[in-house]
């Protein structure tokens, strides 16, 4: 049996997916209201198939509970935040939920860590904990993106560190129940460190394109004309600019990078910088916009999206929470993806939104303002993510 800890964005599908592959599975998380919900057979978030892939779960006997169970395979999958002076990692999730285990669990047992930590944070904070006992310590990042997790759960390739080739090869065949990719067995540190470049890279990569879209706009250029055709280059691929980097990951991992390696991440820290100052670029490109059009009522602007990228309902960092919390005025605010009311001047409707504003700035290219694009006729729309086809009067 295998005792999943965390049922969030990660854990929660990597519980539905063994289960629903013939693995017996319990999920433990210490939100008693997230366990309620789940007993009643409601899923958490939405997500494209998780409906499906957790009634196929249910049929394959998974169970949640808020208790740690006594077995011989555990995932761990809570949250691994950075602190926000130091940028190291803050592992007090990952060690606390270790330390439960290793009063429940029987000699020999695996601990498979999944939550991404920098490299290095297994030797120094969790096998520490296990001296003297008999468990092994494994590390299995993961890699989904909120939109598309299901299909890529079982068709990326993903990696392992063990201590040994034994271990490992125990923990890939688990995996390879549901998994489709490649799988790859390495060390321990390794997986550490690959977890975090990889979402390193997206963020040096984003930033390099932030920084041309300003670079562009001072220069009055199209920077996705610029894109276009720099990307004929076979061997460039400049990503898209955007209002910001939000999520559990882009705006997190490299900073553990940054805090861990200050002397040899002077890039790295200029890219998070540049990443994060996005939303105070996209006001300050609001303001001379209200200003030529003579918008003198910061009510009358609505950001469009609330969520950190399309089509999801995960609002974490989200580059409009960022813009938000460091200039808290009177915007409207409109998110077919979220209901709950998160934030002040926030509609559910979307016409009641569109009626309350001017000029609208598009935070997040969901599905629904692209299939809805004649909607905004009559208004000044800021299109930040380039998505629409028509609409825009100002684009990043
Ligand atoms: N969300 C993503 O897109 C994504 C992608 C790849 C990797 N990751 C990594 O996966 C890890 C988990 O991220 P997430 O997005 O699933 O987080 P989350 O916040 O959605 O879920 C974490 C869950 O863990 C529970 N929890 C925390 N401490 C616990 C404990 N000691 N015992 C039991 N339950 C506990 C929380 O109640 C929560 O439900 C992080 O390290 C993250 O960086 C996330």
């Amino acid at each position: 049996m295998i005792n999943v800890i965390g049922l969030g964005y990660i854990g929660l599908p990597t519980a539905l997916m063994l289960a629903s592959h013939g693995v017996e599975v319990i999920g433990t998380d210490y939100n008693q209201t997230l366990v309620e919900t789940l007993n009643r057979g409601q899923t958490t978030f939405s997500e494209e198939g998780l409906e499906q892939l957790f009634a196929d779960a249910l049929a394959g006997g998974v169970r949640f509970t808020t208790e740690y169970q006594s077995t011989e395979v555990y995932i761990v999958s809570v949250p691994t935040p950075y602190d926000e002076v130091s940028k190291k990692i803050d592992p007090c999730y990952v060690v606390a939920a270790v330390e439960k285990i290793l009063t429940i669990c029987p000699e020999d047992a695996v601990i498979v860590i999944e939550s991404t930590v920098s490299p290095g944070t297994i030797d120094r904070f969790i096998r520490p904990l296990c001296e003297g006992r008999q468990v092994s310590l494994v590390h299995a990042p993961e890699r989904i993106i909120p939109g598309n997790m299901v299909y890529e759960l079982e068709h990326n390739s993903r990696t392992i560190g063990a201590d040994s080739p034994a271990v490992g090869e125990r923990i890939r065949r688990i995996y390879s129940s549901f998994c489709k990719g490649e799988i790859v067995v390495t060390d321990i540190k390794t997986a550490e460190m690959t977890k975090v470049i990889e979402n390193t890279y997206r963020a040096v990569n984003i930033a390099f394109a932030n920084e041309l879209a300003k670079l562009c706009y001072y220069e009055n250029m199209d920077v996705e004309e610029i894109r276009r055709i720099c990307n004929m280059h076979p061997r460039v691929n400049i990503l898209a600019p955007g209002p910001g980097v939000g999520g559990h990951c882009i705006p997190v991992d490299p900073w553990f990078l940054v805090g861990d390696y200050p002397e040899h991440t002077p890039l790295i820290a200029k890219a998070m910088e540049i990443n994060e100052k996005m939303p105070d670029y996209i006001f300050k490109r609001i303001c001379a916009m209200m200003e030529e059009r003579g918008i003198t009522d910061l009510s009358r602007v609505g950001l469009y999206g609330l969520t950190y990228k399309e089509d999801v309902d995960d609002v974490r960092e989200s580059p409009t929470l960022q813009l938000l919390s460091r200039h808290p005025l009177p915007f409207r605010v409109y998110d077919p993806m979220v209901s709950r009311e998160l934030v002040k001047g926030q509609y559910t409707d979307y016409t009641a939104f569109l009626d309350a504003v001017d000029l609208v700035v598009v935070m997040v290219g969901h599905s629904h303002i692209r299939a809805n694009e004649a909607a905004l006729d009559g208004k000044w729309i800021f299109d930040t993510r380039n998505v629409l086809k028509n609409a825009a009067t100002y684009k990043l």
